[in-house]
């Protein structure tokens, strides 16, 4: 692999800061200036530094934020706070980018990576991965309502109707309730509740898969995770255990951080 090209692969440089960085003799191979952007190396077995900082190889990257309200989840907005401003400038890689979508008012889980082929099988329904969100709902959680999910329940869009993949919902507490989705569409736990006469009054995604947040983890923090810790999102635990874990951990998640 190209030096520039490994250096703005892992590390917050474009290709032409790092090919820069070089000449400017900023850069060592194994202890050793090397000026010439186009140099070969080995990233698994030379140790690259740059400003006398090593620079740590990795093939792909995962960031686990605990999203906070208010900021969008996209890499670049004119006017509004995105995901990608709250990690530290040096974490900001070229093509990290946020794996599925959480509303602008939905706190949680939200996993950034450069890894393209990890993000597709977490998020394309065909693969099953179960995403579990913890809902505070305005009005108690109806009997009838976890059989309905759990059939698929009919969304409107547009003129006609679009219908869910079987949903799995239990109540945890009054007036909370934990659901586990399968897939992701627009609004999606807001308008299922909606659907059933209920009202979404706060949201918060506490897992994905076999990975939960870190229940003491604060809102806007984020942990680099490894590859075989992102490799548990896609198995997907007992629904009861889930429940039993957010009873648990998240319950009084609103109270903890208010609304
Ligand atoms: N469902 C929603 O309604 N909003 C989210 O942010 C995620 C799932």
């Amino acid at each position: 692999m190209r030096l520039d090209r490994f250096l703005s692969e892992q590390t917050a440089l474009s290709r032409k800061e790092a090919q820069a960085a070089v000449r400017a003799g900023a850069v060592q191979v194994d202890g050793i200036i090397i000026r010439k952007p186009d140099s070969p190396i080995f990233p698994e077995k030379n140790q690259v530094s740059l400003r006398g900082t090593p620079v740590a190889y990795a093939a792909n990257h995962y960031f686990l934020l605990h999203k906070p309200s208010g900021v969008i989840t996209a890499t670049e907005d004119k006017n509004q706070k995105t995901v990608l401003d709250l990690l530290r400038p040096e974490d900001r890689l070229p093509k990290l980018a946020p794996c599925g979508r959480l509303d602008l008012d939905t706190t949680g889980l939200l996993l950034m990576t450069d890894d393209g082929q990890f993000a597709h099988r977490m998020l394309s329904p065909k693969h099953h991965v179960l995403k579990y969100y913890l809902a505070k709902l305005r009005d108690p959680l109806a009997e009838d309502v976890p059989q309905k999910f759990l059939s698929g329940i009919s969304l409107r869009e547009g003129s006609g109707e679009v219908s869910c993949l079987p949903a799995e919902c239990a109540g945890i507490a009054p007036r909370m309730a934990v659901i586990a989705l399968r897939e992701g569409k627009y609004h999606q736990v807001k308008r299922m509740f909606a659907a059933v006469g209920n009202h979404v009054d706060a949201l918060l995604r506490f897992q994905v898969g076999n990975l939960p947040l870190p229940p003491d983890s604060q809102p806007g923090q984020y942990f680099v995770i490894s590859d075989k810790e992102a490799v548990e999102m896609l198995r997907n635990p007992a629904f009861s255990s889930v429940c039993a874990f957010c009873k648990q951990n998240y319950s009084s998640y609103w109270i903890n951080n208010p609304l």
